[in-house]
């Protein structure tokens, strides 16, 4: 089967299709969540909490996107994979390109790192390299010393105006997608809007072009601090596989994530 290409991606947001992204860690859900049309999935450095059961993302290692990479291209030829540069893997640009090849060999369509303004000259020697590059802001796990804590970002009208600023920035350095964590949802259908690349949210409200979220979150699997934004598509009595599809319906409807779940 054909894998899903970023030109397919780029159209789904010029037709305003709205399209359902999830985190998937291993082979078994990989086939699961492939098999029931998830178009992408990331496999994302939650891992360190969701799998190794840390208390943030920072001990993850290349070396385990590395073999969480391959076990989840085993369950999919079809899926477009991304996978998360774990904490201080791209903190120069050699460093960035050394451990972008093995993601890469492992079986990921592109990479994500976390940042704005400092990322440039390193996504711009990514993308000159052909390398598909996406970008993450807002609420970025792998500051969360410095931001804090795991809370909403963007509220502020300077802090709303620096991320308008590194969205522009970070797309014009090269990157071909862009996460928006945590953010207002005006805010993010303002970035949304004014960027030509596909933007994926996750509580950042129901105007991104796709969205995305830790399997674990919805499938009810979580049993820690659940996000405002995570739906449970499990209640109800769902099997997982409805639950899969239910959660495609409603993002492809515009109905998750509505105001419940958004800030
Ligand atoms: O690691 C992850 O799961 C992520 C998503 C929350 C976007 O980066
Ligand atoms: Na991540």
């Amino acid at each position: 089967m054909e894998c899903i290409t970023i030109s397919q991606i780029n159209n789904w947001k010029k037709n305003k299709n709205k399209f359902a992204a999830i985190t998937a860690y291993d082979f078994s859900f990989s086939k699961l969540f492939s098999n029931q049309g998830i178009p992408i999935m990331l496999i994302g450095d939650s891992l360190g909490m969701t799998i190794q059961g840390h208390a943030s993302t920072i001990p993850v290692t290349i070396q385990d996107i590395e073999y969480h990479t391959k076990a989840v291209r085993k369950g999919t030829s079809k899926s477009f994979l991304l996978s998360d540069l774990p904490f201080m893997s791209y903190y120069n640009t050699k460093e960035a390109l050394k451990n972008t090849a093995k993601i890469i060999q492992s079986g990921a369509n592109m990479i994500k790192i976390e940042g704005g303004k400092w990322l440039i000259e390193i996504i711009k020697e990514l993308s000159s390299r052909l390398i598909l590059v996406c970008g993450h802001i807002g609420l970025t796990p792998q500051s969360f010393n410095y931001l804090s804590g795991y809370k909403i970002q963007g509220k502020e009208q300077k802090d709303e105006n620096q991320l308008i600023d590194e969205a522009f920035l970070l797309e014009e350095a090269g990157i071909k997608m862009l996460v928006l964590e945590c953010i207002p949802e005006q805010l993010a259908k303002k970035i949304t809007k004014n960027l030509s690349i596909p933007v994926i949210g996750i509580g950042a409200g129901k105007y991104t072009d796709g969205q995305i979220l830790v399997m674990q979150d919805l499938l009810g699997i979580n049993q820690g601090k659940i996000p405002k934004f995570a739906k449970n598509f499990m209640s109800e009595g769902r099997s997982i596989t409805q639950a899969i599809q239910q959660y495609i319906n409603e993002v492809k409807t515009g109905m998750y994530p509505n105001k419940k779940y958004s800030f």
